[in-house]
């Protein structure tokens, strides 16, 4: 087995992933969504310190024994992220591969992500991805295990950080993404009369042919419209629909031009926390099916950050004998150039 660990924002995990046939055995997580709440967001020192506490509880499931017994690699994410964060994970790892005398594999984080489609299962290469989460909005391009290229990027806010930063305007709890969503999903269901004059946001880089991503004007235009607005339950129910509808059809609009110029794979796959968004799951399950495409969805379970998929990222990094020094195991905040290619 390979006891994987992830810390590279703010959700504690440990998996177990047995490496003959990629099963996951055990995966858990501590979130820590009501510590950072209050903040509107995550606070990394406050992250790091809680990571702290938590891994070490996580570790408590499994006795040393089982560990030496089973035990062939430690897996661990050193990149991109949070330093902080990313560091109690790595101290963790080393200290295990370390105590079992096993080896140690990195995984890139957004890799791990990439990944998070074949949990149990085989993996689907080549294949293009939407990595949609609070860090990062892109669209992959993964011709195989170890060939990784990233084809368009946002320009400023990712994705998901935008729900964080007008769920934060509109007072509601972090993270945004669920709460904006249901919010939505309650305004549609709405009497005729509630749901009259919509607010209709503009859709960003609309009739440009940019293969980019950019959130950060809608969220002004959101604050524009919140300024000096009374935030009833109606007027936040209208803003949160007007604004999940502008963020995705920009999202649709950018893979339907990847898909009609560049796109070469026949399978599309979604990963990431903001993959968990159903309008947007839809939304894109139709356009795949429109451009002849297979589309594959993270399953909801493994959308956010988890340990799970960087066990399953590690397995292949295991049989091609991929493993890093301990004493060279660094972390790094950024990508680094050599495991993704721009
Ligand atoms: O992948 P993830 O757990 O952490 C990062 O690596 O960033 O993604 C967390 C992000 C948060 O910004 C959260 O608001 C967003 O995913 N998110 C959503 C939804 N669920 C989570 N965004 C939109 N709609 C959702 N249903
Ligand atoms: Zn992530």
């Amino acid at each position: 087995m390979i006891l994987s660990i992830e810390s590279s924002c703010d959700d504690s995990s440990l998996a177990l992933t047995r490496i003959s046939d990629f099963s996951l055995l055990f995966c858990e997580k501590l979130s820590q969504d009501a510590a950072h709440t209050a903040f509107g967001g995550v606070v990394p020192e406050l992250a790091s310190r809680i990571h702290a506490k938590n891994l070490p509880q996580i570790l408590k499931n499994f006795s040393p024994d089982f560990l030496r017994k089973n035990i062939r690699a430690v897996a661990v994410t050193t990149e991109p992220g949070l330093s902080i964060s990313l560091l109690e994970g790595v101290l963790m790892a080393k200290t295990i591969a370390q105590f079992l005398s096993v080896p140690l594999i990195t995984v890139n984080h957004l890799k791990g992500h990439v990944f998070s489609l074949f949990i149990g299962q085989e993996a689907i290469f080549p294949c293009e991805i939407l990595l949609v989460s609070g860090g990062h909005t892109q669209i992959l391009r993964a011709r195989s295990e170890n060939s990784m290229q990233i084809v368009a990027e946002t320009l400023d806010d990712s994705f998901g950080e935008s729900f964080d930063k007008v769920a934060k305007m509109l007072h509601l709890p972090y993270p945004g993404g669920p709460a904006i969503q249901d919010l939505t999903a309650k305004f549609q269901k709405n009497s005729t009369k509630s749901r009259e004059n919509p607010i209709i946001f503009p859709i960003p880089l609309q009739g440009k042919k940019t293969l980019a991503f950019s959130f950060s004007g809608l969220k002004n235009a959101v604050r524009l419209a919140v300024q000096n607005h009374t935030l009833d339950e109606n007027f936040i129910a209208k803003i949160s629909h007007g604004f999940q509808f502008a963020a995705c059809s920009h999202v649709l609009q950018r893979l339907q031009i990847f898909f009609e110029t560049m796109s070469e794979a026949r399978y599309f796959g979604v990963v990431g926390g903001a993959a968990a968004n159903l309008f947007l799951r839809d939304e894109i399950l139709k356009l795949c099916e429109k451009f002849n495409k297979i589309a594959l969805f993270c399953d909801l379970k493994f959308c956010s950050d988890n340990a799970a998929m960087i066990g399953r990222a590690a397995v292949w990094k295991f049989h091609a004998g991929q493993f890093c020094d301990i004493k060279n195991a660094e972390i790094s905040p950024k990508s680094s150039p050599h495991e993704f290619e721009i």
